[in-house]
């Protein structure tokens, strides 16, 4: 499998830390010492599924490819306003993709948990060309008088196109572990007359420490693993793409592997937490500032609500 195209769009409004602090009992202060986030995107005229369609079709020019050479859709998300149609199928009815389409839940490791389903259909020959979309709205989830989660996130979509046009992915591996209610965001039970105890909606709630220190545990545990898989050391990496949840989880990582700042770029300053659009966000953007060199070795490691979590290492050759 090979990444042929990617391409990203966020929305227009940005949100400051101090916008955030007119009407929250936060700082800017807090929020940068303890986050690195200065200030995220956040949906306000555009609609979600535009962002997602953006970022597409924007992927599928950079792979040179048109809509119709698509085979699979596969979009990872958490936070569609739709619970059907799938946000797959309403990006391949708006680019008119003529392939199946599927939404797939792997919160702010969809990513990893797409590029894994995507590389078993192109190995067993099922697709040749996959979209893959990883779009999150958690401006929508959240709970915006709740200062404790809010001022975490932002919204975004990141897409890529995956070919057989190489073999670049030299390790994938995937985690899930008990996620009790550390980190949960609920529907409400409906109005079904069979139902007799009724439950609201439950906006996205996290035990941050908690989740902090099963994010360290897990992306240590999953970068030191997916390194031996790929039989690659930590030196030759040449980019550690990490899930940007918190500079401070990213720059433990670093630390605890003794590897230079560079190597581990960030723009969780601006964007926030993005979910599953973290990763594919960051790698768009580090491609189209030249960063990214054929050849080069990437780890990409995320985590989240499940838990989840997943890394790969992939060799760099658009
Ligand atoms: O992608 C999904 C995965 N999510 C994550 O990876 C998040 C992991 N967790 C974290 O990043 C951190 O735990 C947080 C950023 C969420 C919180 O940082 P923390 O250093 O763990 O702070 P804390 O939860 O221990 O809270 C410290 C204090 C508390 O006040 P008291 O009890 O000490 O008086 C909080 O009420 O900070 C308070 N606080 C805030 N103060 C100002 C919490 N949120 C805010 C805020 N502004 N926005």
């Amino acid at each position: 499998m090979r990444i042929s195209g990617i391409g990203s769009a966020v929305p227009r409004q940005i949100v400051t830390n101090e916008m955030l602090s007119s009407f929250l009992d936060t700082s800017d202060e807090w929020i940068t010492t303890r986050t690195g986030i200065k200030q995220r995107r956040v949906i306000t005229e555009e609609k979600f599924e535009q962002l997602a369609v953006e970022a597409a079709r924007k992927a599928i020019a950079d792979a040179g490819l048109t809509p119709d050479s698509i085979e699979l859709i596969v979009c990872s998300t958490t936070t569609s306003p739709f619970i059907t149609p799938s946000l797959a199928c309403i990006v391949r009815e708006s680019l008119q993709i003529p392939s199946p389409a599927m939404d797939l839940n792997g919160a702010c490791a969809g990513f990893l948990y797409a590029l894994d389903a995507a590389d078993a259909y192109i190995k067993s020959k099922k697709a040749k060309t996959i979209l893959l979309i990883s779009a999150d709205n958690m401006s929508r989830i959240v709970d915006w008088t709740d200062r404790r989660t809010c001022v975490l996130f932002g919204d975004a979509a990141a897409a890529v196109v995956l070919t057989d046009a190489g073999d670049d992915f030299r390790a994938i591996l995937l985690r899930t572990e008990d996620n009790g209610t550390c980190l949960l965001a609920k529907n409400s039970s409906g109005n079904s007359p069979f139902i007799k105890e009724k439950t609201e909606p439950i906006a996205l709630q996290m035990e941050g420490q908690k989740v902090f220190k099963h994010a360290v545990a897990s992306a240590q545990a999953d970068i030191s693993k997916v390194l031996k898989l790929a039989g690659i050391a930590k030196e030759k990496i040449n980019h550690f793409l990490l899930h940007q949840a918190n500079i401070r989880i990213i720059d433990f990582i670093r630390k605890t592997l003794g590897l230079p700042e560079n190597k581990f770029n960030h723009n969780i300053e601006r964007y926030g937490n993005t979910s599953s659009a973290s990763i594919p966000l960051l790698m768009d953007e580090l491609y189209h500032a030249g960063q990214l060199r054929r050849g080069d070795m990437l780890l990409l490691n995320a985590f989240g609500a499940g838990f989840v979590s997943g890394a790969c290492v992939l060799e760099w050759n658009k």
